[in-house]
């Protein structure tokens, strides 16, 4: 029996995703005999509610040099980290030292404002080629994995912060325990420790099953990382909601004692209470309709390539992943996917190997239909490729259910 990454309670599995590649692992055709897979299932620990992965994928075969993920190929999430770097300068920041460190700040998209602002930070950030683009900036950047050491070396480098903060990035490191040790080593006594990744209960609410994938191993809900902190001598002071990446939480853990939590932890938690989240009853429930989405959407790709209709795919994204994998979606049903992202294009999707394309092929191939893998920045690309639309064209959507628009 596998037993919780966190507390060590029981783990109750409930969704099983099947054998899955590294979701951010585009190949060339000649490394497709190589390729790694692993079993992706979900389980909720019986004791402390920490939804997660029962398999752990190594570290090294995620995060390395040629990680491609850009955090700033989105104009919407430019903009969200700048204006969290500016909240940041004007409330935490504004002390006699003031000193901010970023777990995965990635190619420096929020770092770059509390840069030009000339406070002193520092990223850390493993995977190399993402970490240089940072420092092309003139962003500092220490290429590591952060976990307790790191902290410590840190410390000795440089000094105690006020800021540590992570963006996407806390919810994918199965080794908690160390991390929050390393917080609690680096971190000021008044410090506050930030972060924000994907919110399990708009998981459920809208089955965005595609948000589980190798990299993300921790579902959070403040429940569950109200028990984190509990553990590690930390408290829950703040959450808030985030409209970005399909809908995130924003967790502030400070230390016991050195602030109040706000009026939203407590809502929160009660909201999640009186919706269950931290049943396994309710996982099994969430189970059940992602099966329903994979019959609906098998059914329609399907049924439209036999009626002659073509669909490609629009963003490949780490989801994307689950989604082509779990359904069975290969080159037959959907002959490539576009994305912006230059170290993606002319590459394989992992697992599915439809071929990566550059958005220009998404014009030229003038398809019929879209199936839009990156739903989390809707606005954004259909603003972008208003003459698909206009031109006859139709999105296919997954979440929440599956629907043509
Ligand atoms: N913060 C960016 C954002 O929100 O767009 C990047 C998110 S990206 C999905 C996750 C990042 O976390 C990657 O750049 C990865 O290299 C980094 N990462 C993974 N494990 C880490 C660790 N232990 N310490 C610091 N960064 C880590
Ligand atoms: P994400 O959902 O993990 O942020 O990934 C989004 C993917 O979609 C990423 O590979 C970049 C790609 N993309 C486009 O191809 N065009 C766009 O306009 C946007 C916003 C993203
Ligand atoms: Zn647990």
């Amino acid at each position: 029996m596998a037993s919780c990454r966190v507390c060590r309670g029981e783990l109750r599995e409930f969704l099983d995703l099947g054998q899955q590649p590294v979701s951010d692992a585009f190949l060339e055709p000649d490394e497709l005999d190589n390729e790694f897979f692993f079993h992706l299932q979900v389980a909720i620990c019986g004791s402390c509610t920490m939804v997660q992965l029962v398999e752990e994928v190594p570290r090294e075969r995620m995060f390395h040099n040629a990680y491609p993920y850009l955090s700033s190929g989105s104009a919407g999430m430019r903009e969200h980290f700048e204006r969290t770097a500016r909240q940041f300068l004007a409330t935490e920041l504004t002390g006699p030292d003031p000193f901010i460190v970023e777990l995965g700040c990635n190619d420096g998209v929020m770092l770059r404002t509390i840069g030009e602002a000339d406070v002193k930070h520092l990223g850390v950030e493993p995977s190399g080629g993402v970490a240089s683009l940072a420092r092309a900036q003139g962003l500092r950047v220490r290429t590591a994995f952060f976990e307790e050491s790191t902290a410590a070396e840190i410390l000795d480098d440089e000094q105690a912060a006020d800021v540590i903060y992570g963006a996407n990035t806390i919810c994918h490191i199965p080794y908690l325990g160390s991390v929050l040790r390393g917080v609690d080593t680096l971190l000021k006594p008044g410090g506050v420790f930030v972060f924000e990744d994907p919110c399990f209960g708009d998981i459920v609410a809208q089955t965005s099953f595609d948000q589980i994938y190798d990299e993300h191993f921790y579902f959070f809900t403040a429940t569950s990382v109200r028990a984190l902190a509990h553990r590690f001598g930390f408290e829950l002071v703040g959450v808030e909601r985030l409209p970005v990446h399909g809908g995130e939480i924003r967790y502030s853990l400070a230390r016991k004692g050195e602030r109040t939590p706000a009026p939203a932890v407590a809502e929160l938690l009660s909201e999640e209470e009186s919706r269950a989240l931290g049943e396994v009853a309710t996982c099994r429930a969430f189970a059940d309709d992602v099966q329903h989405i994979r019959e609906d959407l098998v059914d329609m790709v399907r049924d439209l390539r036999d009626r002659g209709r073509t669909v490609v795919g629009y963003g490949a994204t780490a989801k994307s992943a689950t989604v082509t994998n779990f359904c069975g979606i290969g080159p037959d049903l959907v002959p490539f996917i576009c994305d912006s992202t230059p170290a993606k294009q002319g590459k394989l999707a992992p697992g599915s190997h439809i071929p990566v394309r550059p958005p220009e092929a998404f014009a030229e191939s003038r398809p019929d239909y879209a199936l839009l893998f990156a739903w989390n920045h809707a606005g954004e690309i259909t603003a972008k490729e208003r003459d698909f639309r206009d031109g006859g064209g139709r999105w296919i959507k997954y979440v929440p259910q599956v629907y043509v628009d």
